[in-house]
């Protein structure tokens, strides 16, 4: 039957697969792989017939065009039928226009198509940071977006800003984060937080041997930090939230009525 299966390899090469996504990709009749270096060799080994849709962004002006030639691709190999698979890194879901499009496409011609999970670098994050949203929550959001459509922020919970090296990228081309918007968007977060207050600059490890880099950086200072394709930002909470007595009363609990934990944490101790 012809369908589709839209992947996520993990960040490291191998070990981030899981059997579900490799078993996927064994028996897929073609592999279509948005991943390079060691990822690319990995699926080959599990699937001989993987081809690289790396050139997409070399053959296409601009980010837009490169997705846009993904998703052709991928359907172009549908329609020759069998069971297609399409392979991004991290989780497929997680910022990835071209995996969402190519499944609404598909299923719009009536083929069946399916995405898949991958670890994606939050989840690598929550992992080296020690970073739970449990504890406070979490904001997480584009940072180009973050800049240009202003949210009501919540400094009482943690805020991971993605994408930074493509802050300023109007023109979709650019692969490096233009000061003066790092430096505007430093200036939008400390209406909210004190200019020490000390963020992340945070990239997991993309070979099982490497460290994460986890560079402290305060706002002030944000202008200086260097921003790679891997980078995101990570803002800690500034304080804990308070609890609301008006909303236990509403249900006629007492706050010593609240688990220990739960306590505890609500009260941010
Ligand atoms: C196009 S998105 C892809 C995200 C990917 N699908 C995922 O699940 O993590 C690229 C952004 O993801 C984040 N990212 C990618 N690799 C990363 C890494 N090794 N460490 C931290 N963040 C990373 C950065 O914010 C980067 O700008």
């Amino acid at each position: 039957m012809t369908r589709l299966s839209v992947v996520g390899t993990g960040i490291r090469p191998g070990g981030h697969l899981t059997t579900e996504v490799r078993n996927l990709i064994a028996g897929a009749d073609r592999v279509l792989a948005v991943v390079d270096g060691l990822n690319l060799v990995y699926l080959c080994r599990i699937n001989p017939a993987t081809e690289s849709l790396q050139d997409c962004y070399r053959q296409a002006a601009g980010r837009e065009a490169s997705y846009a030639e993904m998703v052709r691709r991928i359907l172009a190999a549908l329609d020759q039928g069998g069971h297609v698979c399409a392979a991004f890194y991290g989780h497929p879901g997680v910022f990835v226009w071209p995996a969402h499009e190519v499944i609404r496409q598909a299923r719009s011609r009536g083929l069946a198509a399916r995405m898949y999970p991958g670890i994606s670098a939050e989840d690598c994050l929550f992992a080296d940071l020690g970073l739970d949203p449990a504890q406070h929550g979490c904001q997480s959001y584009e940072a180009m977006d973050f800049y240009l459509y202003p949210r009501r922020i919540d400094p009482t919970a943690a805020l991971v800003l993605w994408q930074m090296a493509a802050l300023g990228d109007i023109h979709r081309n650019r692969f490096e984060a233009d000061g003066a918007w790092v430096q505007a968007l430093a200036e939008v977060l400390m209406a909210d937080y004190p200019a020490d207050h000390v963020t992340t600059v945070y990239e997991a490890a993309t070979y099982p041997l490497d460290e994460p880099r986890m560079e402290a950086v305060a706002l002030s200072d944000l202008h200086e930090a260097r921003f790679s394709q891997a980078s995101t930002l990570v803002v800690p909470p500034l304080v804990a939230p308070a609890l609301s007595n008006e909303r236990l009363a509403r249900l006629g609990v007492r706050a010593s009525d609240l688990g220990a934990a739960a306590y505890r944490r609500l009260r941010g101790s």
